[in-house]
C-alpha cells in the first residue's frame, strides 16, 4: 500500500516531497533526472508543493474533509458533482477557480455556459469550505485549491481512490465564457475531437479513457442521450451500441418528448453512486450512458484500455490519481500571479 501512494507522488514537483530526506543517493538522481527533464517542459510549474499550506493553514484538510463530508451525507450526488466542478474549472483557463466567478452588470463568467448552466453543481459547498477558511486561516487558500482537494475528498468518500496533489494554486481574475463553449467536450462529438480537446490540455488518450472513469459516479439529464433512444444519427431507430434492456428502461425515465429533457438518469446504473470500475464493465456490456462514454469501446484505440480497466480496479484507481493529478496541474497560476480570493464568486475589489 505504501508503494502505491508513493507511485502517486510521481508528479513534476516531487522533489519538494518530505518522502524525498528517506530515499537512497541513486533515487535522488534520478528525481533529480527526472526534474531536469520537465525543467524543458512548458506546462508544468513547479511552483506547487505537497507542503504549501503546512505552516499557513494546517487544518486545511481537515476542513476540506469535514465540509464535503457534510454535504455527502446530506445529499450523496454532491460528490459526484464536485468532481466535475474541478474539470470544467481546469478545462478553461485552467485550474484557477474562474468558473466560480458570478456573472455582474459588466462581467460575464463560465458558469452560464452551455456546459455549465443548470448542469455544474456544488458551488455552494465550495462557499461553506472558503468561509471556515477565512475564519481560520485568513486570506491564504486559494479557491481553485479547495475545489482541487474537494474533488479528491469527494472521490475518496465515495469510496474511490486518495491521491496526494500538491498545492500552491492562486485564483485567476477574469473568466471566459466563449472559451467554456468552446474546449469542454460534448457528449454528441467522436472520440477524435475529445481526444483533441485533451490534448490542447496536455492530456493524452490513456487520459481520456481514465478521467472518463469519472462517470462511474452521479447523473446526466435525458437530452445528453436522447438521440441514442430514439434516433440514432437521424437513423429513426436507437443506437444498436446500447444494451437492449438499458435502452427500454432509459427509453422509460426519458420519454421521447422535450419535457422530458431535464430528467435524470445515472451516468453507471449499475452503482450511481459508487467509485468503482464498473464504469468499465458497463462499457464492455454496451451499458454506457452517454454516447462518448460507449465510444470508448468504439475505436481500437481506447478499447483495449477499456477492458483492461474493466478487469483491474486497482489499476483504475491508482491511474485515475496520476491523471486527476495531471488535470490539476493545467494552467495553474502560481507565485505572484492572480490572487487569493476572498468570496470564491467575486475577483477582489472587482
Ligand atoms: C470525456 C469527455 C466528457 C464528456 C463528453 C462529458 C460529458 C458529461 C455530461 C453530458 C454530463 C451530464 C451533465 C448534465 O446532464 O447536466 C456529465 C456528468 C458528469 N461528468 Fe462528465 N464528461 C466528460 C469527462 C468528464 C471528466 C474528465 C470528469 C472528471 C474527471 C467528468 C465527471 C463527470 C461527473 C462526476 C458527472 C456527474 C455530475 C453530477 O451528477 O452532478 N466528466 N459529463
Ligand atoms: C441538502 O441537499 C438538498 C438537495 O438534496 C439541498 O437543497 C440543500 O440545500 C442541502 N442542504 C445543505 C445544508 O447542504
Ligand atoms: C476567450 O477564449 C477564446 C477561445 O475560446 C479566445 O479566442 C478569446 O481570445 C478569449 N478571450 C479572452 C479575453 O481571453
Ligand atoms: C470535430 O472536429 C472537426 C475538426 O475540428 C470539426 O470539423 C467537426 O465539426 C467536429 N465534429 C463535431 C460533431 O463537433
Ligand atoms: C456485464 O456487467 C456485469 C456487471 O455490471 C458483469 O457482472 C458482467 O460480467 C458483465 N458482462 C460482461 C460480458 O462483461
Ligand atoms: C484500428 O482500426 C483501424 C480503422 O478502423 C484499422 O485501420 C486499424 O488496422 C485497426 N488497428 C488495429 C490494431 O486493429
Amino acid at each position: 500500500m505504501l508503494l502505491y501512494y508513493k507511485l502517486l507522488q510521481y508528479s513534476p514537483c516531487m522533489y519538494k516531497s518530505k518522502d524525498m530526506e528517506h530515499t537512497s543517493p541513486s533515487a535522488v538522481l534520478s528525481h533529480v533526472y527526472l526534474f531536469c527533464l520537465l525543467l524543458l517542459t512548458p506546462l508544468v510549474s513547479c511552483q506547487l508543493d505537497y507542503n504549501f499550506y503546512g505552516g499557513t493553514c494546517p487544518s486545511l484538510t481537515n476542513i476540506v474533509r469535514s465540509t464535503v463530508w457534510s454535504a455527502i451525507s446530506n445529499e450523496t450526488r454532491m460528490a459526484a458533482s464536485l468532481l466535475r466542478l474541478h474539470f470544467h474549472d481546469c478545462f478553461v483557463n485552467g485550474c484557477e477557480g474562474s468558473l466560480l466567478l458570478d456573472d455582474t452588470g459588466t462581467f460575464k463568467g463560465e458558469k452560464n455556459a452551455l456546459p455549465n448552466q443548470n448542469s455544474v453543481r456544488g458551488y455552494e459547498v465550495i462557499d461553506n469550505i472558503k468561509a471556515k477558511l477565512e475564519k481560520s486561516c485568513p486570506l491564504t487558500v486559494s479557491c481553485a485549491d479547495i475545489v482541487t482537494l474537494a474533488a479528491r475528498e469527494a472521490v475518496y468518500l465515495a469510496g474511490g481512490p486518495f491521491w496526494v496533489v500538491p498545492l500552491g494554486r492562486r485564483d485567476g481574475v477574469t473568466a471566459n465564457a466563449s472559451a467554456a463553449n468552446e474546449q469542454l467536450p460534448s457528449p454528441f462529438e467522436p472520440l477524435d475531437n475529445i481526444t483533441a480537446k485533451f490534448a490542447a490540455k496536455g492530456l493524452d488518450l490513456k487520459d481520456v479513457v481514465v478521467l472518463s472513469g469519472a462517470h462511474t459516479i452521479g447523473f446526466a439529464q435525458c437530452f445528453t442521450f436522447k438521440p441514442r433512444l430514439f434516433n440514432f444519427g437521424g437513423s429513426g431507430k436507437p443506437d444498436p451500441a446500447l444494451d437492449s434492456s438499458l435502452l427500454q428502461s432509459l427509453q422509460g425515465a426519458c420519454p421521447n418528448q422535450a419535457d422530458s429533457n431535464t430528467k435524470l438518469a445515472p451516468l453507471d446504473a449499475v452503482s450511481a453512486y459508487k467509485f468503482d470500475n464498473v464504469y468499465y464493465t458497463n462499457l464492455v456490456n454496451n451499458s454506457g450512458l452517454l454516447q462518448s462514454d460507449q465510444a470508448l469501446t468504439g475505436d481500437n484505440k481506447t478499447a483495449s484500455t477499456v477492458l483492461y480497466y474493466s478487469k483491474f480496479p486497482l489499476f483504475f484507481f491508482k491511474d485515475f490519481g496520476l491523471s486527476m493529478v495531471k488535470m490539476a496541474n493545467i494552467g495553474v497560476l502560481t507565485g505572484t500571479q492572480g490572487e487569493i480570493r476572498t468570496n470564491c464568486r467575486v475577483v477582489n475589489n472587482g
